[in-house]
């Protein structure tokens, strides 16, 4: 149980540190050398790290591991991953090592447009309101010229302003509907900024304008927020080859192979239970990147879920088909992300990363991520259509147990070899390490 406290923000890290573990622990001296553990060395990285949130106590580490020899649109990528599931990394490097001898990935960004409203409530005249929208929409977009005027100067800014009677979703509901550019960010703080500055003018020009009544007059702004979901900030990826190069496995064909996997994708377009599981997979890939890169995995997230229900009923992001003998898997998904701004240019191994991946602009990172997660799918259907997907993720699986029952060297060696052929699980592994201690 917790307990009420006045002005914890105000306390030292110290003394949140005290307060935290000396309420809630057993062993509080234990659990306060684990937070300064995890604190790091480094004290100019930490406070760098400590500025980012507020009662920030420490560091929660995720493993950063690398995915080589991706092939995107002819040039070579290795992708940095953030990413604790084991085997997600692996799976990556060998769709990847797939797919670089057959040609490699293509990937192509279809649009970049980004979505904000205004929400507020209009009581009175429909027809009033379409005419001072029309009168003052000049005003409107112009409110945000000091707002924009770096964006525009970077080829973005606000594209399209429209006024949108929702009245039949909610009485007296409409918004302003705005489109946006915005390069290289992400733009979330670009367009709740521009919105809210266009939400204040709407609102003293609505008072102002002599051709509403009293009542017309006051325009009750609701919100004034982005849209993660962006149908119009698309990235498409796909790779093929002939089906005779699909490596087929013991008992199988390339071309059994081929129409099994492109089952398996069927069976994600039509049963919304596979279907979350399969974008599972492939959010493995791409929020790892996400994460690595430093953009925000919720938006991203959402924004994938979002698109994979948009025709009523939640389905795959990839789809599979053979043609002319060839076999072609393909994504298509939303991806709102930035490479200036935000963390890309404070979170040193954000940095780091994006070095990595030779400091692309925002549409590149789209294709990258884009195709992170079709590498992902391609060796989550593989495994699943053939070997199964225990094979893969017991071996890492193996290493966890292991590590939990602090298993030595020499003991896990041993165990790697033994557990070759023999099933993993928690009891077998404590019996194997009894048996071999
Ligand atoms: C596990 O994290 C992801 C998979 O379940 C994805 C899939 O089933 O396609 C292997």
């Amino acid at each position: 149980m917790s307990k009420k406290v006045e002005g914890f923000s105000k306390f030292s890290k110290a003394e949140k540190t005290e307060w935290i573990t000396q309420l809630h622990f057993d062993d509080p001296e234990n659990a306060k050398k684990l937070i300064n553990d995890y604190n790091h060395f480094n004290p100019s990285i930490q406070k760098l790290h400590d500025e980012f949130v507020e009662n920030s106590l420490t560091n929660f580490y995720l493993p950063l591991g690398v995915a080589p020899n991706f092939l995107i649109n002819g040039t070579i990528y290795t992708l940095p991953m953030a990413i604790e599931e084991s085997s997600v990394i692996a799976a990556a490097s060998n769709s990847a090592k797939f797919w670089a001898s057959r040609g490699g990935f293509k990937a192509n960004v279809i649009g970049t447009e980004k979505i904000g409203h205004v929400h507020f409530l209009f009581k009175g005249s429909t027809e009033k309101l379409n005419l001072f929208f029309e009168e003052k929409k000049q005003s409107l977009l112009g409110c945000t010229s000091s707002i924009t005027k770096n964006m525009r100067n970077r080829g973005g800014g606000i594209k399209r302003i429209k006024l949108i009677d929702k009245t039949d979703l909610m009485e007296e509901y409409f918004q302003l509907y705005l489109t946006f550019e915005t390069v290289d960010s992400m733009g979330a703080n670009f367009i709740n900024s521009c919105l809210e500055q266009i939400a204040k003018e709407l609102k003293s020009a609505a008072l102002e304008y002599d051709y509403f009544n009293e009542e017309e007059k006051q325009i009750e702004i609701i919100m004034s927020i982005l849209s993660n979901y962006v149908p119009g900030c698309i990235v498409h990826a796909s790779v093929s080859c002939p089906v005779e190069e699909l490596e087929g496995t013991k008992g199988l064909s390339s071309e059994a192979f081929a129409k099994k996997f492109i089952r398996a994708v069927q069976v994600a377009q039509k049963e919304p239970f596979r279907a979350v599981t399969h974008n599972k997979g492939i959010m493995n890939g791409i929020d790892a990147v996400v994460i690595a890169t430093g953009n925000d995995f919720r938006a991203v997230e959402a924004a994938a879920h979002a698109y994979a229900v948009k025709e009523g009923s939640y389905t795959s992001l990839s789809n599979a088909y053979i043609k002319n003998n060839n076999f072609f898997f393909e994504i298509k998904l939303p991806l709102a992300l930035g490479t200036v701004g935000g963390l890309t240019q404070l979170h040193p191994l954000v940095k780091w990363s994006m070095e990595l991946l030779g400091n692309p602009n925002s549409r590149t990172l789209m294709e990258i991520i884009g195709v992170a997660g079709l590498a992902q799918n391609f060796a989550a259907i593989r495994s699943l259509v053939t070997s199964g997907i225990q094979k893969g993720h017991m071996k890492m699986h193996l290493l966890n147990i292991l590590n939990q029952k602090k298993a030595t060297e020499a003991q896990k060696e041993k165990a790697i070899v033994f557990f070759k052929n023999n099933t993993v699980s928690f009891n077998s592994v404590s019996d194997f390490l009894k048996l071999n201690s």
